[in-house]
């Protein structure tokens, strides 16, 4: 297998950063095609601690490609960052390619995602306020700059003036804001450009070739299946496709080139910023997974909101995306609990739903169908044999594979590249 996508199956933070890292020993590329900097994708090395945003968790080995695709919005302040930050740790960064046909987060998008959402109130959505949805809204409007637009001096200055001349009317007149000064735009970007330059190529063209010579590449997902701009709990999710097929328009790789599909799912459940989360624990079980999981946001720091699995969810994730394979992650973090919950079914009215609501109003009356288990209450973090892990432990894991039909792949026991159990080799 060739081309492998790992998706997130529940609300974020799952742990896909993790996964990919491990993946990525035997890759050769790793790509991300949708969101952008609001991605936290954490990869632990020898007690070493990164926190990745926008460059593809494939970058701490040497040698690999690290493709951010047409289909990622770009803040390239945050980009150069993470590269000059990745420079100062000793990190390789001469495999990074970045799409000629990405589009830019500029500051007009920071500023707008920040101003919506305090004018949403009490309604906000709870984003991560790096200007995502702003950024897709004018791609989609067609007033979006793209990088290759960035790197041509003389186009990028026309575009800021003729976009931001639309802009400063809408934050004067709408937000009651003060305008931004086009020249200072130009002149910080441009700075940003100079530097960026020599890592734009058109990744349609490589990526394509690389499948075509059976070179190994990954794809990496951010936010994950419920937050979906199309499947997951509208309107409080990103504005991209986190799910599989979001690789097709993201990266310009053709559905039919996909051979596996990875879902990483946490063995319990968290969920950053607003919106329904119907197995969510707002009491003492809720606070103790919070704090023995140490769930806090990675880009904002906000605490995140936590919960029992929930299967329906990743069973639906699983049809979205076609997942071949689970990877379970976070197990160790449930190694202190007596009883452990997972979400079978869903029940309205007394009656067993067949799918996921649509209406948010029908989500907030689902009731969860829970299954308890027997914890184990063992330290895990050592264990890297599957069979070595306590029976109840399996049992839980067999249980979610069961319910959602979905084959475990890999289990997870800590943030270390080496706390990983394989059930099957992916690539
Ligand atoms: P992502 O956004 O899906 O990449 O996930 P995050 O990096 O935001 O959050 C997952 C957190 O869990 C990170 O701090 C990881 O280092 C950590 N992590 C990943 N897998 C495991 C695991 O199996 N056990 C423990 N204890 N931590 C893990
Ligand atoms: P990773 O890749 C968890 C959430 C925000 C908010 C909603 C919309 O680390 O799993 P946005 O800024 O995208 O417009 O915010 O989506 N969100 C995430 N939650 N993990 C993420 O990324 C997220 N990226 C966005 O909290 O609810
Ligand atoms: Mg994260």
């Amino acid at each position: 297998m060739s081309t492998v996508v790992i998706s997130g199956a529940q609300w974020g933070d799952e742990g896909k950063g993790k996964i990919v890292d491990y993946l990525a020993q035997q890759a050769d590329t790793v790509v991300r095609f949708q969101g952008g900097s609001n991605a936290g994708h954490t990869v632990t090395v020898g007690g070493e601690e990164y926190k990745l945003r926008l460059l593809p968790s494939g970058i701490l080995y040497k040698g690999t490609t690290c493709v951010i695709g047409n289909g990622v919005v770009v803040d390239p302040q945050c980009l150069l960052e993470e590269i000059d930050s990745m420079q100062a740790r000793g990190v390789d960064t001469s495999g990074i390619r970045v799409s000629n046909r990405a589009h830019v987060v500029m500051p007009w998008h920071k500023l707008i995602d920040e101003l919506n959402e305090t004018q949403r109130g009490s309604n906000k959505i709870g984003t991560t306020k790096r200007g995502i949805g702003p950024c897709y809204i004018d791609k989609a409007d067609r007033i979006g700059i793209r990088v290759c637009d960035l790197i041509d001096r003389e186009d990028f200055a026309a575009k800021v003036h003729s976009v931001l001349a639309v802009k400063n009317s809408l934050l004067q007149n709408v937000y009651n804001h003060a305008p931004l000064d086009a020249d200072e735009i130009i002149r910080e970007y441009e700075s940003y450009a100079d530097r960026i330059r020599p890592f734009v190529c058109d990744t349609i063209t490589l990526l394509n070739e690389q499948i075509d010579a059976g070179k190994k590449i990954l794809f990496e997902g951010a936010q994950a299946t419920m937050l979906d701009i199309d499947y997951g709990t509208y309107p409080y999710v990103t504005s991209s496709h986190p799910i599989s097929g979001g690789v097709g328009i993201g990266a310009g790789v053709a559905p039919k080139k996909i051979d596996t599909v990875v879902g990483v799912v946490k063995a319990y459940c968290t969920r950053v910023g607003e919106g329904p989360f119907p197995t969510e624990q707002l009491n003492d079980i809720g606070d103790k997974l919070r704090t023995a999981g140490h769930e806090f946001g990675t880009v904002t720091g906000r605490p995140r909101r936590t919960g029992w699995l929930d299967a329906c969810v990743v069973k639906y994730a699983g049809t979205l995306s076609g997942t071949d394979y689970m990877a379970v992650t976070r197990l160790d973090i449930l190694d202190d609990f007596d009883e452990i919950k997972m979400c079978t079914a869903y029940r309205v009215n007394g009656k067993v739903l067949n799918e996921i609501p649509a209406s948010l109003k029908i989500l907030a009356q689902v009731e969860p169908v829970y299954e308890t288990f027997a914890g184990w209450k063992t330290d895990i973090s050592k264990i890297r044999r599957y069979e070595d892990l306590p029976l109840n432990a399996r049992r839980y894991l067999e249980r979610m594979a069961q319910v959602t039909g979905i084959a475990l792949g890999i289990v997870s026991v800590g943030p270390n590249r080496d706390q990983t159990i394989v059930l099957k080799n992916i690539f």
